[in-house]
């Protein structure tokens, strides 16, 4: 079968950010910034994306790049009597979890966008806000309908294929979420009262980072990259050998990295000028946000605005996940590319059923103490995804080696690699330490092992 190439360079860098900026830098990042005391976490952030979320996305990328294959096939090429593939299995699940669940939330994006767009939403009154949210998403049909939209949108570009699908419309989406961001920021920080947030943003306040906002840190630097699932390794396949990885995997991390801080300056100034909390959780752009808009000028029109740049990189962002499932299909198992997604997204629909119904008619169900939609999340971004991430640093550093890796990163010396040794020791050593400190601070197992190190003094005596 012959594979797809990525055409353009911009077209690669467009997916490749497209992937990374989605609903993780601006529904997540601004309220888990908000959640961990503004500037000091995001210093720390910005050295986790650049310590270990660069070598990770370089590894993905070459590992792609030189097997030509699926995240499933590329450890298979490699070591093929092994059992590493089922690293590749694991990433093709969880890339299949996050988009079922990851699709309800873009769906609400999209329900949100048709109230902006009809003046609903800036006529709710802001007390009543939290209720007209949770009216929304308890409902069954309703988001049943928008989850269904985002999957056939998201299916329709997935089946045009690689050049003629993805690479075509993350070209022309990309640079419209920019402008939009552009037009919001500009609006935001001209707002009487706005340097509140500016200060909340860039101005760190260390008292309140603790140990558990540095894990959260790390975990969400490979959330937003887009890393631990083969959604860069896929798209590392599609690349040729005459592009250098190492620029693109900066220009991939400063775009995302741009974008989270962009969708901070919109947030924030705006939420510090009307007086809103800034640390809301998950609700802050759902809920808090239109109480902004309700009494801006022009509210509707910037609600509008605002959702669509959401759905624009929600989008892009679950096409890339959607990819990876889809590669690995019709490499895997010969099955023809339409066939594979048009199945892939029915059962996609189907699994995202109990998750949004879990807002609703199903929200007493609970696993381990947790909805179903926040089970599904919890066991695959914080556990599939750092264990995923350690076993692809341990694969690439130790399996494959890390000296193979760099010959493919430079192009076999097309390129030079100034910093291969740090690569080395960030692949071999940190990345799977850190990544394996957030998996046993996540899993609980953390805080079992300081119990029994508090208890032990106890025993011994
Ligand atoms: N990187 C994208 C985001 O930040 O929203 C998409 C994504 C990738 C989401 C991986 C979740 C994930 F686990």
């Amino acid at each position: 079968m012959k594979r797809d190439n990525f055409a353009t360079r911009l077209g690669l860098l467009a997916a490749a950010a497209g992937s990374a900026v989605g609903l993780g830098n601006i529904w997540k990042f601004p309220y888990i910034t908000g959640k961990n005391g503004g500037a000091a976490f995001i210093l720390v952030y910005l050295v986790c994306i650049v310590l270990i979320g660069v070598p990770v996305m370089l590894s993905e990328f070459a590992l792609g790049r030189k097997t030509q294959a699926n995240a499933v096939g590329a450890y298979k090429k490699l070591e093929p009597k092994k059992s590493w593939y089922l690293t590749g299995i694991l990433s093709v699940l969880t890339a299949f979890i996050i988009l079922s669940y990851y699709a309800i939330i873009a769906g609400w994006v999209f329900s949100y966008i048709s109230k902006a767009i009809t003046g609903k939403l800036t006529s709710v009154a802001p007390s009543a806000l939290g209720d007209y949210f949770n009216g929304i998403i308890s409902q069954t049909a309703q988001p049943l309908f928008w989850n269904f939209v985002v999957l056939a949108i998201t299916a329709f570009v997935v089946i045009a294929g690689v050049k003629d699908g993805v690479e075509k419309y993350s070209k022309m989406l990309m640079p419209i979420l920019f402008v939009l961001l552009i037009i919001l920021m500009v609006r935001s920080v001209t707002l009487h009262g706005a340097s509140k947030g500016l200060e909340f943003l860039f101005k760190p306040d260390f008292s309140q980072l603790t140990p558990a906002s540095i894990l959260e840190a790390v975990g969400h630097a490979f959330y937003s990259l887009s890393l631990g699932m083969g959604i860069i390794m896929t798209y590392g396949s599609y690349i040729k050998k005459e592009e250098n990885l190492v620029s693109l995997s900066l220009q991939v991390t400063v775009l995302d990295t741009l974008v989270a801080l962009m969708a901070g300056i919109v947030i924030f100034p705006a939420v510090f000028a009307y007086g809103l909390e800034p640390n809301s959780g998950p609700a802050l752009i759902f809920v808090t946000l239109p109480a902004v808009f309700k009494s801006m000028p022009f509210g509707s029109f910037f609600a509008t605005l605002f959702f669509a740049l959401i759905a624009i990189a929600a989008i892009t962002s679950t096409i890339s996940l959607l990819e990876v499932v889809v590669a690995c299909f019709t490499e895997q198992f010969s099955i023809e590319r339409k066939k594979a997604t048009i199945l892939i997204s029915i059962a996609l629909f189907i699994v995202g059923i109990p998750s949004t119904l879990s807002f609703g008619v199903w929200s007493d169900v609970s696993i381990f103490g947790k909805s179903i939609f926040d089970a599904f999340d919890f066991l695959t971004s914080n556990i599939f995804l750092p264990f995923a991430g350690i076993l692809v640093c341990i694969f690439v550093g130790w399996i494959w080696g890390s000296k193979n890796a760099a010959k493919e990163i430079s192009s076999y010396g097309a390129f030079s690699f100034k910093l291969e040794k740090v690569y080395s020791f960030v692949v071999k050593v940190l990345a799977p330490v850190v990544i394996g400190m957030i998996f046993l601070y996540f899993t609980g197992i953390m805080d079992k092992l300081k119990s029994v190190g508090t208890m032990l003094p106890n025993i011994v005596l």
